[in-house]
């Protein structure tokens, strides 16, 4: 039977609502770093969810298959001089000037392991960047894992630069995607 596919949107008004959804699948994705790494554990989530709830016109979409959520995402408008303090590259100053407009900055993308790999995550991640009135989308991946890496480069991201947000934290690699050229 075919399964229908739905994508819901929500802004910080509704973030009480959807926290649990948020929580729990994170948690089943997460579930080995959980175990394994302080930096990935559900009270940093909740801590650095805290804190990305709290940057403007913080917007996050779910999708849900026959009403069962499978994955999210989420993302906010970059304020000025926001997103790249923790650069590990040298990069042109201009690419990483923020104005408080220039750039939807996208925070977490997952996608329960068993509706990976069909395009339900590249649907998430429409739904919620390719209205922005940003200019650009920024993103961090873990530099160890290139073949998500290779994911975003096909749905239009270039590396940009590395960079490492906290001490615990894993080195990412540091992504850019123009919204104002054509869409994937
Ligand atoms: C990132 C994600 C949303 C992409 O979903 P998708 O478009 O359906 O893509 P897939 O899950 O098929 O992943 C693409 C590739 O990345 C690999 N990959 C996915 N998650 C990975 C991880 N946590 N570590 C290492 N490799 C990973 C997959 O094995 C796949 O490799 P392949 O191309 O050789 O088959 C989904 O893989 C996911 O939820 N991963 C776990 C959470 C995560 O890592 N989020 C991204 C943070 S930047």
């Amino acid at each position: 039977m075919t399964k229908l596919l739905t994508l819901s949107t929500y802004t910080r008004d509704h973030l009480e609502q959807i926290r649990p959804t948020l929580l729990d699948v994170y948690a089943v994705v997460y579930t080995e770093e959980i175990a394994s790494d302080p930096f990935f554990s559900m009270e940093s989530f909740e801590k650095r969810l805290a804190g990305h709830t709290s940057w403007p016109g913080w917007t996050c979409v779910v999708g849900e298959v026959d009403g069962e959520p499978v994955g999210y995402a989420y993302g906010a408008t970059v304020p000025p001089g926001g997103w790249w303090h923790s650069l590990r590259t040298d990069v042109d100053p201009a690419l990483t000037h923020e104005d408080g407009a220039r750039s939807f900055g996208l925070f977490e993308i997952m996608v329960r392991a068993p509706w990976r790999g069909r395009g339900i995550a590249q649907g998430i991640h429409d739904e919620l960047v390719n209205s922005r009135p940003e200019e650009r989308a920024v993103l961090l991946v873990d530099s160890t894992h290139p073949r998500v890496r290779a994911r975003y480069e096909e749905w239009g991201y270039s590396k940009a630069a590395q960079m490492q947000p906290a001490l615990d934290s894993p080195l990412y690699d540091a992504m850019i995607r123009d919204l104002r050229a054509d869409p994937q």
